[in-house]
C-alpha cells in the first residue's frame, strides 16, 4: 500500500519597516516552495502580530503572480516585538508562548521571517525555543550583519541618488548650499552610497561623527575656489536626539549661521521606502526567497540566507542576531570617495 507523505507546510511573515522587494521575496519563497517542492504556503498577517492573533491565509500561485514589481508587502507588517513585554495584556500567557501554540495549531513545519535586525533577533529567539525558522535580510538601512547586502537598500539608494541629482540643478541655479537628509536609522550606508552616486560634496555619517569647524572651512574653501553651490548629504542618525530637530535642519542652520551662505534643507523621508523595487533588489529578493525554500526542503533550519562575495549562502541566526553592521573608517568605498576629495566632515 502506498503511504501518502504529508505536504510540508510553511508560514511566511514580513516584519519591521517595509521596503521595496518584500513582495519579490514572498514570491520567491512561495513559488519555489509550491512549484519545486510541493509545499503548502501560508501568509501570516502583519508580522509577528498575525502569529499572536492567529491571522493567516493560504497563499497559492495566483496570490504570488503579479507581485514581483509591487512595493510594500501583501502580508502587511508591524513593529511587534513579542519578546519585549513579558505578557499579553491581561492574559497570563506570554506572546512567545502564544506564538508557539499557534505555530503548532497551524501545523507549520517552518516559519520564514523576512525582516531587519529586530525581526532576525526574534527569529533567533523563536528558533532557540524549538521552532523551525529561516530568516531573510531586508532593510533599506543595509545594517544586517552577516550579509554583504540586504534587499531594499539598492532601491533606497536609487531613490536618494535621483533626489540628489535633482537638488544639484536647483542648488546650482540659486548658488545655494542644499542639505539633504536620508534615512538609515543609526547607520550611514544610504548616505555613503547615495552621497557617492549623487556626487555629494560633504557626506556626514553617524559612525564617523563630524567637526563643525571642518564643515565650515570646507564649504568656505569651495566658495573661494569659485564653486558657488554645494550638496551636503546627511544621515538621519548623526544627531543623538533627532526628535527635537532633524539632522538636515541642524546642519543647515549651522552652515548658514557660520558661513552666511544661503542654505536650504530637504528631508527625503518615507519616499525612500515606497514603490517598486529596483531590478537589483528584485533579483536579490527572488534569490533569497528561492534559497530559503531550498533550506527548508533540506531541513536546514535556524539560518538566515545571505549574500557573500556574490554567492547566496546560509548563515546561522545565532551568528548574526543582535549585531548591527555599520560603516567602518576602513570601508573601501569610503576610502575611494575620500581620495577624490569628498569630505566626511573630518569624521575621518
Ligand atoms: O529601518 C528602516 C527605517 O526606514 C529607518 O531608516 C528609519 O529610521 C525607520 O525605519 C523609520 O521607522 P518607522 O517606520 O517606525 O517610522
Amino acid at each position: 500500500m502506498e503511504i501518502l507523505k504529508k505536504k510540508q507546510r510553511i508560514g511566511i511573515l514580513t516584519a519591521g519597516g517595509d521596503c521595496p522587494g518584500l513582495n519579490a521575496a514572498i514570491r520567491g519563497v512561495g513559488k519555489t516552495a509550491i512549484v519545486t517542492y510541493g509545499m503548502e504556503v501560508y501568509g501570516i498577517s502583519d508580522g509577528f502580530t498575525g502569529l499572536i492573533t492567529k491571522e493567516y491565509f493560504q497563499l497559492d500561485e495566483s496570490h504570488l503572480s503579479g507581485i514581483l514589481t509591487l512595493g510594500g508587502t501583501i502580508l502587511g507588517t508591524s513593529r511587534e516585538k513579542p519578546y519585549k513585554k513579558k505578557n499579553n495584556g491581561s492574559s497570563s500567557i506570554s506572546k512567545p508562548e502564544l506564538i508557539k501554540e499557534h505555530y503548532d495549531q497551524m501545523g507549520l513545519d517552518c516559519l520564514v521571517c523576512i525582516g531587519g535586525n529586530g525581526t532576525l533577533k526574534t527569529a533567533h529567539l523563536l528558533s532557540q525555543e524549538g521552532l523551525n525558522v529561516i530568516g531573510l535580510p531586508k532593510t533599506i538601512d543595509n545594517d544586517v550583519f552577516g550579509t554583504d547586502v540586504s534587499f531594499g537598500f539598492d532601491s533606497a539608494v536609487n531613490i536618494a541618488t535621483e533626489a540628489i541629482d535633482r537638488l544639484h540643478s536647483t542648488a546650482n541655479s540659486h548658488k545655494r548650499i542644499i542639505v539633504i537628509e536620508v534615512m538609515g536609522h543609526n547607520a550611514g550606508w544610504i548616505a555613503l552610497y547615495a552621497g557617492i552616486a549623487g556626487g555629494g560634496d560633504l557626506v556626514l555619517l553617524p559612525e564617523l561623527g563630524y567637526e563643525e569647524d571642518c564643515i565650515i572651512k570646507y564649504l568656505k574653501e569651495r566658495t573661494a575656489k569659485n564653486k558657488p553651490y554645494s550638496i551636503v548629504v546627511v544621515a538621519e542618525g548623526i544627531l543623538p536626539d533627532r526628535k527635537k530637530k532633524s539632522a538636515a535642519q541642524h546642519i543647515s542652520r549651522l552652515i548658514s549661521e557660520k558661513t552666511g551662505l544661503e542654505t536650504r534643507e530637504t528631508v527625503l523621508g518615507y519616499v525612500q521606502r515606497g514603490g517598486s523595487p529596483s531590478p537589483a533588489d528584485r533579483i536579490l529578493a527572488t534569490r533569497y526567497g528561492a534559497q530559503a525554500a531550498d533550506l527548508i526542503a533540506r531541513g536546514e533550519y535556524g539560518n538566515m540566507v545571505a549574500l557573500k562575495n556574490n554567492a547566496i549562502v546560509a548563515v546561522p541566526l545565532a551568528e548574526i542576531a543582535g549585531i548591527q553592521k555599520l560603516v567602518t573608517p576602513d570601508d573601501p568605498v569610503l576610502k575611494h570617495a575620500l581620495a577624490l576629495g569628498t569630505s566626511f566632515g573630518c569624521g575621518i
